[in-house]
């Protein structure tokens, strides 16, 4: 993918990850839109950053596809990497016996899940006018799940169905946008050193943190960033979803 006076959106990027990638990012000169809700972080991000920020709510129609205007602007969009996201944990009952609310597992779906389809399709209508380069292809859209994923913990109910959800779409939107020379690609962390990691129950982290094999740390977001680095580079990694853990695997709490 050619990156030269391209534009990119990373939501979430006021902060953690997807900062990490705006960086990255701006360090290949590509324009980038930060599209997050968090105004006074996403301003500081972006002039620290030399970035436009443009205030955003994943979940809405109408400020998504504003984001995505905004990178247009900038210069063709060839990437899109989805990293907002919220992470409250609650389980189905609680010990007195209280009801998980469902607007409270709607919202958590609706942040993470809805958010990311909502910024694909936005993302893939804009990428389909680019240019293609000498495979055909237009752009890559890059998505955030989690290991919760695959093992979610106690509490972690709302969050876990909502990035399983994003671990299933990875291949029928790779399958939907192929025609147009998209690829997808998701992305699932471990713990990663960021603000979101930071919110965690401090024992559970501590817990975690005791059985990540190799290296006995958590993740950095450079980490992150450098993966989605190697996912925009390689043009044969498609329809995946790669673990970025240190050989994590969550147990039951
Ligand atoms: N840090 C970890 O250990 C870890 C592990 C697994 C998955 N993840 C996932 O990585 C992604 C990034 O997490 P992070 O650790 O960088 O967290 P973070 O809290 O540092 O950053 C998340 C950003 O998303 C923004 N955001 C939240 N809701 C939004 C919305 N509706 N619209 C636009 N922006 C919104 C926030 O304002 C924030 O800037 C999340 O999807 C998270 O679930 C993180």
């Amino acid at each position: 993918m050619s990156q030269s006076n391209s534009s990119a959106v990373v939501t979430g990027g006021a902060s953690g990850l997807g900062r990490a990638v705006v960086a990255m990012l701006r360090s290949r000169a590509v324009g980038v839109v930060i599209a997050d809700r968090n105004i006074e972080i996403g301003k500081q991000t972006a002039s620290d950053l030399d970035a436009v920020f443009v205030e955003t709510d994943v979940s809405s129609e109408e400020s998504a596809g504003r984001a995505v205007e905004s990178a247009v602007e900038l210069g063709p969009l060839r990437l899109v990497v989805n990293c907002a996201g919220v992470a409250p944990s609650q389980r189905l009952i609680d010990r007195h016996g209280n009801l998980l609310p469902v607007k409270r597992f709607e919202i958590i779906v609706r942040v993470n899940l809805i958010g990311t389809f909502n910024m694909m399709r936005h993302a893939a209508a804009a990428m389909s006018a680019n240019t293609p380069n000498a495979d055909g292809e237009r752009g890559v859209i890059v998505n955030t799940a989690s290991v919760a994923a695959f093992d979610g913990q106690a509490g972690q109910i709302a969050y876990a169905a909502a990035k399983a959800g994003v671990v299933g779409m990875t291949l029928p939107a790779t399958r939907d946008l192929s025609p147009v020379g998209i690829r997808v690609c998701a992305i699932a962390p471990g713990v990663i050193d960021t603000p979101l990691a930071a919110q965690m129950d401090e024992k559970n982290r501590a817990a975690l943190e005791q059985i990540i094999q190799q290296p006995k740390r958590p993740g950095k977001p450079s980490e992150f960033a450098a993966l989605v680095a190697h996912i925009v580079d390689n043009p044969y990694l498609n329809g995946e979803v790669i673990r970025l853990d240190g050989g994590l695997r969550m147990p039951p709490k």
